[in-house]
């Protein structure tokens, strides 16, 4: 399969194009700036079966909006937490609806599935397994499934199907929770729900 990343030039785009060519998937690096190795946002949307939207918050809107054409049709993962850093302390700047729901809307032929808020850049970036979960939801059943296999060849854990996309704004909200329990503790924490 070959997997998009737009904005995939930032760390987390990065780290996740290292771990998915591990896996011996095609990817292609995109950025609003091409260059050797990295192609457009658009040629990435326009040749990828699987997007990535891992541009920050305040680009997801105008990116989805802008590839609407590009992305109808494509299975699009949105990993945008809305994260802000306040006196450097992560806190939350949240819209009236989650970014996921956002993009879905300004790239409405789009198959958007929400999930990976959990997941670390820095431990995507490591060759070691996550030994973590992958939360996923979206409205289209056929895409998450097809996110949750891919999701679980990059996890030891699984990948959870925790609902319709409506519940996007929960998981957006598990990435600041995270990075402040990283910061009281010194640590790289991920998500492993228990009880299944
Ligand atoms: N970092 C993590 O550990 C982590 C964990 C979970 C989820 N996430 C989410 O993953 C996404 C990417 O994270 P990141 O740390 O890689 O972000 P980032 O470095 O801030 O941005 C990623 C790339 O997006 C492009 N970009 C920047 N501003 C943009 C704009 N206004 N419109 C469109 N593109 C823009 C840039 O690429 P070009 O200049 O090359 O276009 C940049 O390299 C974020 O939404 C974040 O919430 C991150």
């Amino acid at each position: 399969m070959t997997i998009g990343i737009l904005g995939g030039t930032g760390d987390f785009g990065r780290g996740l194009a290292t771990r998915l060519r591990t896996l011996g998937e095609d990817v292609l690096v995109g950025s609003r700036t091409p260059r050797e190795g990295v192609v457009a946002n658009a040629e990435a949307a326009t040749r990828a079966e699987l997007v990535f939207l891992s541009v920050p918050p305040t680009g997801v809107e105008s990116t989805a909006r802008d590839l609407a054409a590009e992305l109808a049709g494509r299975i699009v993962v949105s990993v945008a937490s809305p994260v802000v850093f306040r006196d450097g302390r992560p806190s939350l700047d949240p819209g009236e609806r989650s970014l996921a729901e956002t993009a879905a809307e300004a790239a409405p032929e789009a198959r958007v599935v929400a999930g990976f808020h959990t997941i670390a850049a820095k431990a995507l970036a490591r060759p070691d397994p996550l030994d973590e979960d992958v939360l996923l939801c979206g409205d289209d059943a056929d895409a998450k499934a097809t996110v949750a296999r891919l999701a679980e060849r990059i996890v030891a854990g699984r990948a959870l199907d925790c609902g319709r996309l409506e519940a996007a704004g929960w998981l957006e909200t598990l990435t600041a929770l995270l990075l402040t329990i990283n910061k009281n503790y010194k640590s790289e924490t991920g998500v492993r729900i228990t009880g299944l």
